[in-house]
């Protein structure tokens, strides 16, 4: 009987406090920062990018909230510029345990859910919004599922934008510039067929890897976003810049899914709202940076820069369609008639 009553008294002594706290109604402010690494929960968020960049901002502000509104208890700890796990690194140090969250670039995640790479197809989507309704529907539903089956949870996406176009040799204006082009791509064979159906090279290399090679002349070009390019200045290696919004750049907010199970209800409420917050105001963020972002290089003339006409958009586009036969082919059509494009026909 007092064994039974003492079990009941620790119940409470350790279940009231947290719920307290994460409703935010804490009686006696708990300092958490006080307290050891093993006392606290300390989430590790691992990304390849500058800090300055979308993702690497609203990793910060997803740190700072949680942190706040937990009064310290939550911890997150954000490594970026790949200082602790590179592309090709960070999945594995997920599966591990070794970092809790990481938010891969779409692309990255398709050497595991391979269908994933309908992101990847060029044009298929035409602003930002039509990628989050997406993914708020049937295919981000289809895609969250798939990536269960890897042990992975997947919060949300988090966008860095429309790709464009750099290379060292020549102006890209139309797609017969391409050809003979070696362009770096992340790993993605709808990426790299993108660029073989023009007669260019792909070539896969590691993000953090890019300048280097750049500077290497391992290959003539690459396509990102704006705010990418010029955060790790690799426009600075490049002389033509085509603003061709041609494929779209995006990342899964992914937490280990032993990890998040093994979390208390309260406080997967309180990182579920934070993230949708910070996934919001990180979705107006990318819109601003990018925006700047081509602002400060039409001022800088730095890099010569070109924007396709009218004409010439429609002309890319429909050179792209043989890749959506291809992606069916290999696929299915489960995903692809979820995108905007098709679903506006039906
Ligand atoms: C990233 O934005 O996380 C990297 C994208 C790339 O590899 O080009």
């Amino acid at each position: 009987m007092k064994r039974g009553f003492g079990i009941i008294i620790l119940f409470f002594l350790f279940t009231i406090p947290l719920t307290l706290l994460v409703s935010g109604q804490s009686k006696y402010p708990f300092d958490y920062e006080q307290l050891s690494e093993d006392e606290r929960l300390v989430i590790r968020f691992s990304h390849v990018v500058g800090e300055d960049t979308p993702k690497g901002m609203a990793a910060r502000k997803f740190a700072e909230l949680l942190k706040e509104r937990s009064n310290g208890y939550i911890e997150v700890q954000v490594f970026s510029n790949g200082t602790l796990y590179k592309d090709g690194e960070e999945m594995n140090a997920l599966s591990r345990g070794d970092v809790q969250v990481i938010a891969p670039a779409i692309s990255k995640l398709t050497e595991y859910v391979p269908e994933i790479s309908v992101y990847d197809l060029p044009y298929a989507f035409h602003s930002l919004e039509e990628v989050h309704t997406f993914t708020e529907g049937v295919a981000g539903q289809k895609l969250t599922e798939r990536l269960r089956e890897f042990n992975l949870y997947a919060l949300g996406i988090w966008d860095s934008g429309f790709k464009q176009m750099s290379n060292r040799l020549r102006p890209i204006q139309k797609l017969e510039d391409l050809k003979n082009l070696s362009m770096r791509i992340m790993p993605s064979d709808i990426l790299a067929e993108q660029f073989s159906i023009l007669g260019a090279y792909p070539k896969e290399y590691d993000f953090n890897a890019v300048f280097h090679e750049l500077q290497k002349g391992s290959f003539d070009g690459q396509e990102n976003t704006l705010t990418n390019i010029t955060s790790k200045n690799f426009y600075s290696l490049q002389d033509y810049l085509t603003i061709s919004n041609h494929g779209y750049l995006g990342y899964f907010v992914l937490f280990n899914l032993d990890f998040w199970n093994s979390l208390d209800e309260d406080v997967k409420q309180l990182i579920t709202d934070t993230y949708l917050e910070v996934q919001e105001w990180e979705w107006e963020l990318t819109e601003k940076l990018n925006e700047n972002t081509l602002q400060e290089i039409e001022q800088c003339q730095c890099i010569e820069l070109h924007h396709l006409s009218d004409e010439d958009k429609i002309l890319w586009e429909e050179k792209f369609e043989p890749l959506y036969d291809y992606y069916i082919e290999k696929y299915g059509d489960e995903l692809i008639k979820e995108l905007p494009k098709f679903k506006s026909k039906t």
